[in-house]
């Protein structure tokens, strides 16, 4: 069993991950740190030195080798991962437990704001920008989102109300 969580930057994909595992006794994998420990570089430091293109090429690179391993698990995604490369397909070849945790862009924004350093996609747009930025990629990437099987609102939710309805929809 491979389960895939999915969403844009700050939609909780890596703090539910890391709870789901634990309930279901699962390893879990987040993408971004694979990526990262592989590359021995941060995801800001891919994006300098290397660029977006580069990054992409492996972020498809390493999710193929994330889901060849056998074992059960869960995956978290780079809010980017479904969008480019057909990985949405890749990823349904092996798993059809896959999850979108769906934020308002209101609380996305909120989540972000204070920590765009982190995210080079967002790092250079000026706070005032960002409810149009976001708005629009979003828009743009809603439709590899959708492609999930299954789709979770995370706005109001603790984690653990998000774990619960997640183990609900397993079963
Ligand atoms: C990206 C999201 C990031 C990371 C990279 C690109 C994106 O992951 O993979 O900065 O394209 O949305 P998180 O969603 O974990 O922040």
């Amino acid at each position: 069993m491979t389960i895939v969580l999915l969403g844009y930057m700050a939609s909780g994909k890596t703090a539910v991950s890391k709870l789901l595992g634990t309930a279901l006794e699962l390893p879990v994998v987040d993408l971004d740190d694979y990526i990262e420990q592989k590359e021995r570089k941060s995801i800001p430091e891919i994006f300098e030195t290397k660029g977006e293109i580069y990054f992409r090429k492996k972020e498809h690179q390493y999710l193929k080798e994330v889901l060849e391993m056998q074992e059960p698990k869960v995956v978290s995604l780079g809010g980017g991962t479904p969008c480019y490369a057909n990985n949405m397909k890749l990823i349904h070849e092996y798993t059809t437990d896959t999850f979108y945790l769906r934020t308002s862009i209101k609380e996305i924004i909120n989540r972000v704001k204070d920590e765009k350093s982190k995210r080079p996609l967002i790092s250079t747009i000026s706070d005032e920008d960002l409810p149009e930025f976001i708005g629009k990629h979003l828009f743009e990437r809603n439709a590899f989102y959708q492609q999930a099987t299954h789709s979770i609102l995370t706005d109001h939710k603790t984690v653990e109300e998000i774990v619960v309805e997640i183990k609900q929809l397993l079963n």
